[in-house]
């Protein structure tokens, strides 16, 4: 059954390559499920040599585990392997039919992404963002070929959570957007159609959510209280384990987008801004007296 709102399956494009902008864990985890569900060529880029290597390491991993549980064959790891590769050179973008952004969350910086990416890819190719919570009209409103750009909005851990947002923009075109629906399919995903407004849909429940119970922290609720008292709904995560699953900085991000949008609605935590703004980084927990604080023995995020 056609998801509501994609447009016709024969406008599709197929999708021989494609690129990823940013190598961090987000993007990682795209790569690999890009390059397991599509079996294409999947090129890596970030602004340096060291964190390229870093993503293409992180799915070359991920595709042992997969081997060492028997779900790929050894020849099948070695040909997914030799598929993922890194490049600081975006001419290794050139013949990608579908790029997509997973850099920080500045619009400023994704539209210069994609103004740079204008300058390689064919004017057919797919401009696709991960981003949580940013205006994808705004994102395309420089480029050249706006009907190209489309959102795609994965959700953390990529490889096990079934839903996938698919953002249209104002001037997205329908061969776009039906090649996003299509590819949600091969990548095995449950697509959706939001609107490209604050933090789409998900996010937006989820920090109305995430953001009380932060807020009633700030408030002297002790933390293991606001944090454990749902655990009896059965939620998969608590809240603060969800929100060190995405980010204190993602959340943080989402929850400000939420705020300028919606100020009403949306409450930013003192705690969460102090916590990110001190730029801690490591697995956070609170004090005595409901203060974020940074177990400093816990590696890096
Ligand atoms: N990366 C990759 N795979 C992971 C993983 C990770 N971080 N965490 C768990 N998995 C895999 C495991 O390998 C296992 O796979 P297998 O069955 O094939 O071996 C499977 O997931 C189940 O794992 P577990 O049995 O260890 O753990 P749980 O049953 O506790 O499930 C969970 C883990 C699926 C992460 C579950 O806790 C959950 O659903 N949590 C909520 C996650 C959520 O809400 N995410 C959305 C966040 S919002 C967001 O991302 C938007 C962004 O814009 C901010």
């Amino acid at each position: 059954k056609r998801p509501a709102g994609a447009p016709d399956k024969s406008l599709a494009r197929k999708v021989n390559k494609v690129g990823i902008v940013g190598a961090g864990l987000m993007a990682s985890q795209m790569a690999l499920l890009f390059v397991r569900r599509l079996k294409v060529p999947v090129v890596l880029t970030d602004v340096d040599q060291e964190r390229v290597d870093k993503g293409v390491s992180y799915v070359h991993g991920e595709i042992d585990k997969l081997l060492a549980k028997k779900r790929v064959s050894p020849d099948g790891a070695n040909r997914l392997k030799a598929l993922v590769t890194g490049s600081l050179d975006k001419a290794a973008f050139a013949d990608a039919d579908f790029v997509i952004e997973a850099v920080f969350e500045d619009l400023g910086v994704k539209q210069k992404v994609f103004a740079d990416l204008e300058q390689y890819v064919s004017p057919e190719a797919i401009l696709a963002t991960n981003t949580s919570s940013l205006s994808i009209t705004a994102m395309a409103s420089q480029l050249k070929h706006p009907e190209r750009v489309v959102g795609f909005h994965f959700f953390n851990p990529v490889a096990v959570m079934p839903l996938l947002e698919i953002v249209r923009a104002e001037k997205t075109d329908d061969a776009t957007l039906a090649t996003a629906f299509a590819l949600g399919k091969q990548l095995k995903k449950s697509s959706v159609l939001v609107k490209d407004a604050s933090a789409f849909v998900v996010n937006r429940l989820l920090l109305r959510f995430l953001g009380e119970v932060l807020v009633t922290v700030d408030e002297g609720t002790p933390f293991e209280v606001a944090d454990k008292a749902l655990e009896p709904l059965g939620l998969p995560m608590t809240p603060l384990t969800l929100m060190q699953l995405v980010g204190p900085a993602i959340a943080l991000h989402v929850g400000e987008t939420l705020h300028e949008a919606f100020p009403d609605r949306f409450t930013v935590s003192e705690n969460l801004d102090r916590f990110v703004k001190a730029g801690k980084k490591g697995v956070w927990q609170w004090d005595a007296q409901g203060n974020a604080t940074v177990d400093p023995e816990v590696a890096e995020l």
